[in-house]
C-alpha cells in the first residue's frame, strides 16, 4: 500500500470526471486520507510522479466508486482539501453535451465562460455564517491553462480536436434536458452542457486556485428533432475513448506545466487578491 504522507507541497491538481477514477502511465506515490471542516473529499488524494520527477493530485470527483451524484459531490471538502496540500492549479475533467453540430462526441472543448442552472440547490461557497465575502467571476475559468490545452491538441489521438472560448451550461442533474431546454440553451450561446462544473469551480475561484476545465463531449444532447436523444449507453461508449485521449492530454499537460513560463501558475500570485476587496465582514 502507498505512503500516507508527501513531503512536499503538490502545486497541481486533476479532478477526474465520469469515466476518469484514476490516472495510468504516472507512478503513484503516496494516498493521502485529508479531512476538513467541510468533511472528507469525494475520495483520498493520491500523488502521482511522472517519469522527471513533476508530482500531480489526483482526486475522483464521483467517489473511487463513482457514488457521489453531481447534486452529492462534497465539493468545498474537496477544493479545501486540495487547497490545504499546497494546491494552486486545478484542470477539471468532465464529460459534457454537445449544443453544437460543430463539436462532435469526442471532441475536446474548454469553456471560458458558464451559465449557472444549479443555483440555490448545491452549497457553493465557503464564506457564510458570519463571514460576508464576493469575489468575482466575470471570468470563470483560468485563461491561460486554457492555451495549454489548446497547445497539446496534438496530443489527441482518433482525430480529436481540442475548442476553445466556449460557453458551458452547468445543470442541476439527475435527468438530462428536455428537447425545449436544450434548445433554449442554444438560443442563449450555450455550446456544451454538463451537471459537474459548478460550484466546484466557484469555490476555486474563492480559494485564490487557478482552475480550468477540459470538456469532453460524448453526446448531442437533445436539441436535434431528427436524432434520438442522449442516454447512458451512448455517453459511456464515447467515455472510453475520451479517457483514454485524457491520459494522454494530461501527459503533455504536465510537461507544459512544470516551464518556468507558467510559474504563476504554481504559486497563484495572479489570483492572490481574488478576495482582497471581497471580505465584507470579518465574522464573528
Ligand atoms: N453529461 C454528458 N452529457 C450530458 C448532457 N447531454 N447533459 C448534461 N450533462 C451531460
Amino acid at each position: 500500500s502507498l505512503p500516507t504522507t508527501y513531503d512536499r507541497p503538490v502545486t497541481v491538481a486533476i479532478i477526474g470526471g465520469t469515466g476518469i477514477s484514476h490516472l495510468e502511465h504516472f507512478t503513484p506515490a503516496a494516498s493521502l486520507t485529508v479531512d476538513t471542516p467541510w468533511g472528507a473529499p469525494s475520495s483520498p488524494i493520491i500523488i502521482l510522479e511522472t517519469d522527471t520527477g513533476a508530482a500531480v493530485a489526483f482526486i475522483a470527483r464521483h467517489g473511487v466508486h463513482h457514488q457521489y451524484t453531481p447534486s452529492e459531490v462534497p465539493s468545498r471538502a474537496n477544493i479545501a482539501a486540495l487547497r490545504s496540500i499546497g494546491v494552486r492549479t486545478i484542470i477539471a475533467f468532465s464529460a459534457v453535451g454537445s449544443l453544437r453540430e460543430e463539436i462532435p462526441p469526442r471532441d475536446f472543448v474548454v469553456p471560458s465562460q458558464i451559465i449557472d442552472r444549479t443555483k440555490g440547490i448545491r452549497p457553493a461557497t465557503f464564506f457564510e455564517g458570519g463571514i460576508v465575502a464576493h469575489v468575482g467571476f466575470s471570468d470563470p475559468f483560468d485563461a491561460q491553462i486554457g492555451k495549454i490545452v489548446k497547445r497539446c491538441e496534438g496530443a489527441l489521438t482518433g482525430g480529436a480536436k481540442v475548442h476553445v472560448d466556449k460557453t458551458l451550461v452547468c445543470m442541476e442533474g439527475p435527468q438530462f434536458s428536455t428537447r425545449a431546454e436544450s434548445k433554449l440553451y442554444r438560443a442563449w450561446g450555450g455550446d456544451i452542457i454538463n451537471m459537474s462544473a459548478l460550484p466546484e469551480s466557484k469555490l476555486a475561484r474563492e480559494a485564490e486556485i487557478h482552475y480550468a476545465m477540459v470538456c469532453m463531449a460524448t453526446d448531442y444532447d437533445c436539441f436535434r428533432d431528427d436524432a434520438p436523444p442522449v442516454n447512458v449507453a451512448e455517453v459511456m461508449g464515447h467515455m472510453k475513448a475520451n479517457a483514454l485521449n485524457a491520459q494522454h492530454l494530461v501527459g503533455c499537460l504536465l510537461e507544459e506545466l512544470v516551464k518556468e513560463e507558467h510559474d504563476d501558475l504554481h504559486t497563484g500570485v495572479a489570483l492572490k487578491d481574488s478576495s482582497k476587496y471581497a471580505i465584507c465582514t470579518a465574522g464573528p
